[in-house]
């Protein structure tokens, strides 16, 4: 059973102006998939904590796989592509492109999501964008692939 961990980065949603409704998402389609989700946190839109959760995830807790949600876009404050990229050593650029892919039959919007993906040590860090229609749309389309991928990495 692979082992997921979530994290919200949400200045609203961590000081609790508003509710996690995109965190929740994330969980009940990975536990539908047979997942189970190990830790999920809510963070600011601050590099270095983000990093450091995703570190901790990866290195500590020997996650499968990370899944973010927001901070993807061009708000000043949007730095989680920044801080994957600063936890990855390998990227895997076609799971963020396949979504951006996707999702831009659904809105053209889509191509201003920033999200990328990539491989620290043995887990997957996957950004999905930070709206609870965004984030359902872009996980459904790419979990069933995810999962060969995240064999391989075993
Ligand atoms: N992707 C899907 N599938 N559906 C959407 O509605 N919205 C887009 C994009 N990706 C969207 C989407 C919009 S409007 C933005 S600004 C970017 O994701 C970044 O979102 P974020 O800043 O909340 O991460």
């Amino acid at each position: 059973m692979f082992k997921v961990g979530i994290i919200t980065a949400s200045d609203k949603g961590c000081a609790g102006e508003r509710e996690d409704l995109s965190g929740k998402i994330i969980k009940e389609i990975v536990e539908s998939k047979g997942y189970k989700v190990e830790k999920s946190v809510i963070l600011p839109d601050d590099e270095k904590s983000l990093l450091e959760e995703m570190i901790h995830m990866a290195d500590e807790l020997k996650l499968d796989l990370i899944l973010t949600t927001g901070g993807t876009g061009f708000s000043k404050r949007d730095v989680t592509p920044e801080a994957t990229i600063k936890a990855c050593d390998r990227m895997a650029n076609g799971i963020a492109e396949a979504i951006r892919y996707y999702s831009l039959s659904i809105t053209p919007r889509a191509m201003l999501s920033r999200a990328v993906s990539g491989i620290r040590g043995e887990t997957l860090i996957v950004n999905l964008p930070g709206s609870p229609k965004a984030v359902k749309e872009s996980l459904e389309y790419i979990i069933d692939s995810l999962h060969h991928g995240l064999e391989i990495l075993k």
